[in-house]
């Protein structure tokens, strides 16, 4: 389950143990459930309730597009992302905004707080600690702690329940909670298939990107997140550049660009019963691809349920990130460019001055 040799082989490097952290995957989960499970939120829930928008940026935003693609086709509450600062003009006193930030103290989503604030929209943070949590009590509107010292992106299964709790507790006919045990309890069955898959995957992006190619990966509904999270997961773990395309959507002009040259290799995240509709663009793509000499390949969920094969995906992806950033010879954890933008912000704006009353 957790690979102590692959864990020792890189720990000169893997200064503060990503690596580990994502292998602990399963039991964070069950962690998590146990903090969450049952949540009771004090404050009244908005009647009728009309929505759920849940804000968030980089790794404190992934769990809201998770939900999205667990969700958005079954359910029938409208369920809104934002990963931005503009607080829809749809959203009022009837929706419910859950405002996500480890850290905090995140600019874009603390505006989104303040916007909703002005509007009266019932607000809940889910944090660490920072402005936010520090606004929530003055304010006095309800905070889902999670754990201090994580990377916020290494947070992802404690972000992701305390969504699922918050969902559970507004919307009583949900169990999700429950689900995501289960799925904790679905990746410990399959985790040494998954590692196995992982490994093999970061050697193939290693040797493409040794030899200057860059990596876009392709994906369709309902595992956008999971494709989303790999290029993100590669981004700040690995430190390189890739590129995320929708499917179908990028058949209708992006497919263009393979009438040119160029040096992009594509990885796509199919199903694995993947209705016909789909199935013949993949063949058609597959066929481009082999004649134009692009490098391919194809990632599978582990069969389960929706939330298991996005739980899955997401520990394949997330190993695969980290053991391309150590393949390559790159401590996964620190972000220092992030770091650097959000230093120079902070010389330019003060969030504290953003966060008074008007
Ligand atoms: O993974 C990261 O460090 C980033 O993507 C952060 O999640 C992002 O910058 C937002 O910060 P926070 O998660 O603290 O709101």
């Amino acid at each position: 389950m957790i690979d102590k040799d692959l864990i020792s082989k890189y720990a000169y490097l893997d200064k503060s143990a990503m690596l580990a952290r994502v292998f602990s995957y399963p039991n964070d989960l069950k962690d998590a459930v146990s903090r969450y499970s049952g949540l009771r939120l004090q404050f009244e829930v908005p009647k009728p309730l009309k929505g759920i928008t849940i804000a968030g940026m980089g790794g404190s935003f992934i769990g809201a597009f998770f939900l999205q693609d667990l969700l958005q086709d079954e359910w029938e509450l409208p369920l809104f992302t934002i990963k931005d600062v503009y607080l829809p003009a749809f959203i009022d006193k009837h929706h419910l905004l859950v405002a996500v930030s480890y850290s905090g103290n995140t600019e874009e989503t603390i505006r989104i707080i303040v916007e909703a604030r002005k509007k009266g929209v019932p607000t809940v943070a889910v944090t660490s600690g920072g402005l936010i949590a520090e606004h929530a009590e003055k304010l006095g509107y309800p905070v889902v702690k999670l754990p201090p010292g994580l990377a916020p992106r290494a947070a992802f299964p404690y972000i992701l329940t305390a969504l699922t709790a918050i969902v559970d507790s507004v919307v009583p006919s949900t169990n999700l909670t429950q689900s995501v045990a289960e799925a904790a309890s679905f990746l410990e069955r399959h985790c040494d298939n998954l590692l196995h898959i992982a490994l093999d995957l970061s050697e193939w992006m290693l040797q493409n990107y040794l030899t200057n190619r860059l990596l876009v990966v392709y994906g369709y509904r309902p595992y956008l997140s999971a494709c989303y999270r790999l290029k993100t997961q590669i981004n700040e773990n690995a430190k390189f550049h890739v590129f995320f395309s929708e499917l179908p959507e990028s058949n209708h002009n992006e497919i263009m660009g393979w009438e040119t040259p160029s040096n992009l290799f594509t990885l796509t995240v199919r199903a694995n019963e993947e209705p016909p509709h789909l199935r013949y663009r993949m063949e058609f793509l597959l066929k481009l691809w082999s004649e134009r000499g692009v490098p391919f390949r194809e990632v599978k969920p582990a069969k389960g349920n929706r939330l298991e094969e996005l739980i899955s995906l997401f520990y394949i992806f997330d190993l695969a990130s980290v053991l391309l950033a150590l393949k390559r010879g790159v401590d996964p954890t620190p972000v220092e460019t992030i770091s650097q933008l959000k230093k120079y912000l902070d010389t330019r704006i003060n969030l504290r001055d953003v966060l008074k009353p008007q």
